[in-house]
């Protein structure tokens, strides 16, 4: 059984991490295009990957505790106890950031449209300052939940 539970909590992570491979990628191709049908393809897969990458969290963050239950780990053990906060940080995070700006973006679309051009605004809201420092922000994130889940540091 814990075999099981820690194979489907790896294929959550998996699902995570190609969904989060895919994201990177439309995040550097939008910052990279004039052109807005290319903008707005990249702007529906990462509206796409928005909705995947929390069902890969949430997946792994549900058979994870269930495998650390049932491999017969302390569930209060430290390492656990960072994972549990930073997935819920990574999942809090992207949905009070990236989902509104993402959104906003999308809206703007119809006057982009007519205008035949990415909006100023559009650029601001999708490849920005604060944007890039959120990305940043939840790469970081990731990487230390990884560390923390090989190495259990604490
Ligand atoms: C509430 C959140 C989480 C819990 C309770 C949890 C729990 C666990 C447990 C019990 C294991 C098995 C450890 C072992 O047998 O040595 C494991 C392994 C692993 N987890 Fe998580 N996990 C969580 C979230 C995540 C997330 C979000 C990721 C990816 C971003 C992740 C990536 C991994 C990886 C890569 C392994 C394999 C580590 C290894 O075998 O060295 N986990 N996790």
């Amino acid at each position: 059984m814990a075999d099981f539970l820690t194979f489907m909590h790896i294929f959550f992570v998996a699902l995570l991490l190609f969904t989060l491979g895919a994201l990177t990628f439309a995040s550097v191709r939008l910052r990279r295009t004039d052109d807005l049908n290319e903008f707005r393809i990249f702007m529906n897969l990462m509206m796409t990957g928005g909705m995947l990458a929390p069902i890969g969290l949430i997946g792994a963050g549900i058979f994870g505790v269930l495998a650390a239950w049932e491999i017969g780990f302390e569930l209060t053990a430290g390492w656990l106890i960072a994972a549990y906060i930073a997935s819920g940080v990574a999942l809090v995070v992207p949905a009070l950031t990236f989902k509104p700006w993402g959104e906003a973006a999308d809206r703007l679309m119809e006057q982009a449209t007519s205008e035949g051009r990415i909006l100023d605004e559009q650029k601001e809201l999708m490849t920005g300052t604060r944007y890039t420092a959120v990305e940043l922000f939840m790469n970081g994130l990731l990487i230390f939940i990884l560390f923390v889940m090989v190495y259990k540091p604490f």
